[in-house]
């Protein structure tokens, strides 16, 4: 007799958060900034606006970042690096300065809508051997009051993007959060709660596959799987579901089955693995928003997708630590120079993505390794190219990895060369390198040309000579002569 009512109560609390969240999933981004080549954040900002994504969210208050999104409707999520959190939970008049400077400073009318704060970026990940957990509940609540102060509370939420190893369990309905850090997400959940917080969570089948040799690949997709999870009465197709329902099985452990969710970070990379190319991104995110705007939910939290789902990543990030893996700087839906890399359909009516507009890129020119020079000593110029530059592509699984001996000389130089700023001296390599104005890219493999939102700045402290060879270049362009 009490199975079903309870059944019957949870369906029609269901039905009532589906009603109030589920209804409205918004496909947002992450708006990542480790680049060697930026584009201008109000190119960027067009990006979004063209492609009417609505939601961003940033690692940083970023000053040009959140200027360049003032007035534009778009909702934001700011983030605070872990490296605050010890200052921000010890210090209120710490966290007031916070607030003040990077949340008060830009909103308002014709101002930044920002709407979350995400405090620390996965600060309980087990790699990070507990060194932040103290200070995210101290630190909630110092910004807490900071925001009621500002009078900023009832507008923009407090949020801690968790990475999705603070649970565990081996089926879905099993699921629960690590034993040492039980205790914290209970209070971090209850202060959610209290304040209309979301949980927000990170979550990577394509890591999943990686790391380990026997996941089933098609588990990590949105197709069907011959390799599905089984658990009790429901049946998992996809490791995303699978990892969503161990998490609403830890909320509901600790008292919150009703928590709603956003999924903080979730995507595919497309370089610099095996599994990471164009068609299993696109496979695996048009799956994913597919699936999560059908409004179908999961076995646990049917008719309730997560409330807001951020893809990441925006932008390739060329310059991310690889420690992760090569693929590290592949995650972008864009690539740097915000052109897109695959046909995707975010649900808003197109179904492409729209390219940046207005990108200034450098001239079209690359650096090669001469063709008619000697190569055989030229190891220690390509480890300095890519110990600076980036030559991630260049590895096994990435797209630049069949193009030969030489072709990687010429790959690594160029990549050194536009990370220069197309500087004459940095494609010298004792005579080596050659500047080509012929795109010397092959296939899938793409050699760039850098852009710039510096305006200049970098490029102005260039020699004479060179920007008299560029305008000499420009000149012949005129000309017709290439
Ligand atoms: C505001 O945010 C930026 C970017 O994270 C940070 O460098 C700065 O220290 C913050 N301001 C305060 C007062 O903490
Ligand atoms: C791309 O990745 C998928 C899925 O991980 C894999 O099955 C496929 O073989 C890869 N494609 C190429 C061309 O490497
Ligand atoms: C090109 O460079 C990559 C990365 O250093 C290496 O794995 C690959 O074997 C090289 N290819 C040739 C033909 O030397």
């Amino acid at each position: 007799m009490l199975e079903p009512r309870i059944k019957g109560a949870a369906f029609g609390a269901f039905l009532l958060l589906g009603s109030l969240l589920g209804a409205e999933s918004a496909i947002g981004v992450n708006w990542g900034t480790v680049s060697f080549h930026k584009l201008k954040p109000s190119a960027v900002v067009d990006l979004l606006k063209d492609n009417k994504i609505e939601k961003v969210k940033l690692f940083e208050a970023e000053p040009d970042a959140l200027r360049a999104l003032a007035g534009s409707g778009i909702q934001v999520m700011v983030g605070i690096p872990n490296d605050l959190l010890a200052i921000l939970s010890s210090s209120p008049a710490a966290s007031d300065l916070w607030v003040r400077q990077n949340v008060s400073a830009y909103v308002g009318k014709d101002g930044v809508d920002i709407r979350y704060v995400a405090v620390g970026n996965e600060p309980f990940l087990t790699s990070y051997a507990g060194q932040y957990v103290n200070y995210v509940v101290p630190t909630l609540l110092n910004l807490q009051q900071s925001l009621a102060k500002a009078n900023l509370a009832g507008s923009v939420k407090l949020v801690v993007p968790c990475n999705a190893d603070a649970y565990e369990a081996n089926l879905p309905s099993q699921g629960a959060f690590r034993p040492e850090l039980t205790d914290i997400m209970t209070q971090l959940v209850s202060f959610l709660n209290t304040n209309g917080s979301p949980f927000v969570v990170n979550i990577y089948p394509f890591l999943s596959l990686y790391g380990s040799s026997d996941f089933p690949q098609d588990y990590a997709f949105f197709e069907g799987t011959t390799h599905p999870v089984t658990d009790g009465n429901n049946v998992y197709t996809n490791a995303f579901d699978g990892n969503f329902d161990t998490l609403v099985a830890a909320l509901t452990k600790i008292g919150y089955s009703q928590m709603p969710i956003v999924i903080g970070e979730v995507g595919w990379p497309t370089d610099g693995a095996l599994n990471a190319n164009l068609s299993a991104a696109r496979a695996f995110n048009q799956g994913l928003i597919n699936h999560v705007l059908s409004n179908r939910g999961t076995p646990l939290r049917p008719g309730v997708p997560p409330m807001d789902v951020y893809l990441f990543s925006l932008l390739d990030e060329g310059a991310k630590s690889v420690l992760p893996g090569n693929f590290e700087r592949h995650w972008g839906i864009f690539s740097f120079d915000g052109q897109a890399k695959y046909a995707l359909n975010l649900g808003r009516g197109s179904k492409l993505l729209k390219n940046a507009r207005n990108v200034q890129y450098l001239p079209s020119r690359w650096c090669i390794a001469d063709p008619t020079k000697d190569l055989s000593s030229v190891a220690n110029h390509f480890r300095l190219a890519c110990s600076e530059a980036d030559c991630t592509t260049l590895n096994y699984g990435g797209s630049c990895n069949g193009i030969g001996a030489k072709g990687n000389i010429s790959y690594a130089f160029n990549s050194y060369y536009q990370l220069r700023m197309q500087n004459s001296q940095s494609c010298d390599f004792d005579g080596i390198g050659l500047v080509t104005f012929l795109n010397p890219s092959v296939g899938e493999c793409r050699f760039l040309v850098g852009v710039t939102d510096t305006s200049f700045a970098k490029f102005r402290a260039c020699s004479n000579r060179l920007i008299y060879l560029v305008l000499v270049l420009w000149g012949l362009r005129f000309l017709g002569v290439y």
